[in-house]
């Protein structure tokens, strides 16, 4: 079988490559907005980029022409966190995909929240692991309509019962969650789940 992109079936456009770049790790990314209204959502375009000083990057979408609010708060106040996201979070972190408003996630969502560290951004204490990041630069991905955002890690909150001294986190002691398709799932123990969007 052979697929030339701009002649793909419409049911495969804008799926296959989330079948084709899988598994990839999902950031449950918290923000707030200038005002301090704390918003949560899913994002799994997300890739590390550099490793000293880490620097990641991740990719936006846009809702029928509009920003995510993600993306407007980390252009706003140039911080956000990426919590790491364990099997047992997987149904709360596809009920956070849904585009909510200005309404706080953590209540929404029932998820307790901390203050970061080394930013002013609030992170989710239920995950494994949260970085803290500071945004370097954003940039329009060209022809996809997307926003690129490069980010530098600054901090970061490791459970104690994932930390490890040798290479400072276990991700399969915590049960990562992947995705492998536009609503399938796999956990790094093996478990294959399957999420229909509510988004
Ligand atoms: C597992 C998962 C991964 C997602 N990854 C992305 C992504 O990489 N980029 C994107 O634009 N939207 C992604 N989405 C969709 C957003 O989470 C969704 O549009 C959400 O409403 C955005 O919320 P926000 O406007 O509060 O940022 C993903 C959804 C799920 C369930």
């Amino acid at each position: 079988m052979h697929l030339t992109i701009d002649q793909l079936p419409r049911n495969l456009r804008g799926t296959i490559w989330a079948c084709l770049i899988a598994p990839r790790p999902i950031a449950l990314i918290s923000t707030q907005d200038s005002s301090g209204i704390p918003n949560i959502a899913p994002y799994n375009s997300f890739s590390g980029l550099a490793n000293n000083p880490p620097m990641l990057g991740i990719s936006f979408s846009r809702r029928e022409d509009e920003e995510k609010t993600t993306l407007t708060n980390i252009k706003e106040t140039g911080v956000f966190v990426i919590n790491l996201v364990p099997r047992f979070l997987a149904d709360i972190m596809n009920k956070s995909a849904e585009n909510s408003g200005k309404v706080d996630d953590f209540d929404r969502l029932g998820l307790t929240r901390a203050e970061a560290s080394t930013i002013t951004c609030p992170r989710i204490v239920e995950s494994p692991a949260s970085m803290e990041c500071r945004l370097i630069n954003s940039m329009l991905l060209s022809p996809s309509r997307c926003d690129f955002v490069v980010a530098q890690i600054v901090g970061v909150t490791i459970r104690d019962e994932f930390y490890t001294a040798e290479h400072g986190f276990d991700p399969q002691a915590a049960d990562l969650l992947a995705s492998i398709g536009p609503e399938d799932y796999i956990s790094l123990n093996g478990e294959a789940l399957h999420l229909p969007k509510t988004w």
